[in-house]
């Protein structure tokens, strides 16, 4: 993400360019992921499990989404849990594009929170962007998303074992990297032959992880809560968000196996550990 505000201008002029052009529907949201989705692909069966975990840590949790830009995956978990928050580092994001900050998005550092929180949520960071330890001070349960090329510091990785959280479970989804792969192949390069685009499909992959990590206390909790919803969404055509579709064409399918991967194959399968 662009983080010099005349950058964040251009890139945002790029994106009004495209907008206009009436590019075919949900397209901008794996372009221009910042402006208008997030840097995580997800669906609305990820919005309701990080609902159903953070009821089974408080039945009226407070949810923090820990960088959360302009709020857009924060902004659907808040149709379940109203009192949601986040928190941004960036004020400029708003002020430099004369966008509304909305009241429930509170401009600062994380490492200048002291309240205590139920949930932080912690979606898909820069790399070489390291929080963990002020996060694991604040929250009693972290559910993250990162991308499997390495974040978080120098070694890659996201976990927060050594804060005293433990992994409950995880699961595979496509980043907007992938996604937007897949759209480009698809339908912004014409040199390329029918026979290309399928071959290049089938090295398609998903990067993005998600982790849920708990406090030992809440651990049974929260797997219990987690393999309640994934055993019952299997069947419920009806959790959709419309942009889906974009994953779908795009091969990215709930529960699709990807043969270009080695572990959790199967997207969006909900692996307790
Ligand atoms: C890659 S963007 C991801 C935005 C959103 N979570 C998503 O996945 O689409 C990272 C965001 O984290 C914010 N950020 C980085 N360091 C932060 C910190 N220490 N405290 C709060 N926000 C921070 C950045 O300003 C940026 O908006």
């Amino acid at each position: 993400m662009p983080f010099k505000l005349e950058e964040l201008q251009k890139a945002h002029e790029a994106y009004r360019q495209f907008a206009e052009k009436n590019p075919p529907a949900h397209h901008a949201r794996y372009i221009f992921p910042f402006f208008t989705g997030s840097y995580f692909a997800y669906r609305k069966v990820d919005v309701l499990r990080v609902v159903a975990v953070a009821k089974a840590v408080n039945d009226n949790p407070d949810y923090l989404d820990v960088g959360c830009g302009y709020g857009d995956f924060l902004k659907r978990v808040r149709e379940y849990l109203p009192g949601a928050s986040g928190v941004e580092k960036e004020g400029g994001i708003f002020y430099a594009l004369g966008a509304t900050k909305p009241d429930y998005i509170g401009i600062a550092p994380v490492e200048s929170l002291s309240r205590p929180v139920d949930i932080a949520f912690v979606g898909w960071m820069e790399p070489g962007t390291d929080f963990r330890r002020q996060v694991a001070k604040t929250a009693r349960c972290i559910i993250t998303t990162f991308d499997a090329g390495g974040q978080c510091g120098i070694n890659g990785g996201c976990e927060y074992d050594e804060f005293g959280f433990e992994r409950i479970a995880w699961w595979r989804t496509p980043s907007w990297i992938d996604v937007n792969a897949e759209l480009m192949n698809r339908y912004y390069t014409p040199s390329l032959s029918e026979e290309k685009k399928r071959h290049l499909a089938s090295l398609r992959s998903a990067h993005n992880f998600w982790y849920v990590y708990a406090k030992p206390e809440l651990a049974d909790k929260i797997r219990e809560a987690l393999a309640y919803i994934a055993k019952k969404e299997d069947a419920k055509k009806e959790e959709r968000y419309d942009f889906e579709s974009v994953l779908d064409e795009c091969g990215f399918g709930y529960k699709e196996e990807l043969a270009t991967v080695t572990t959790a194959k199967r997207l969006w399968e909900v692996i307790l550990d």
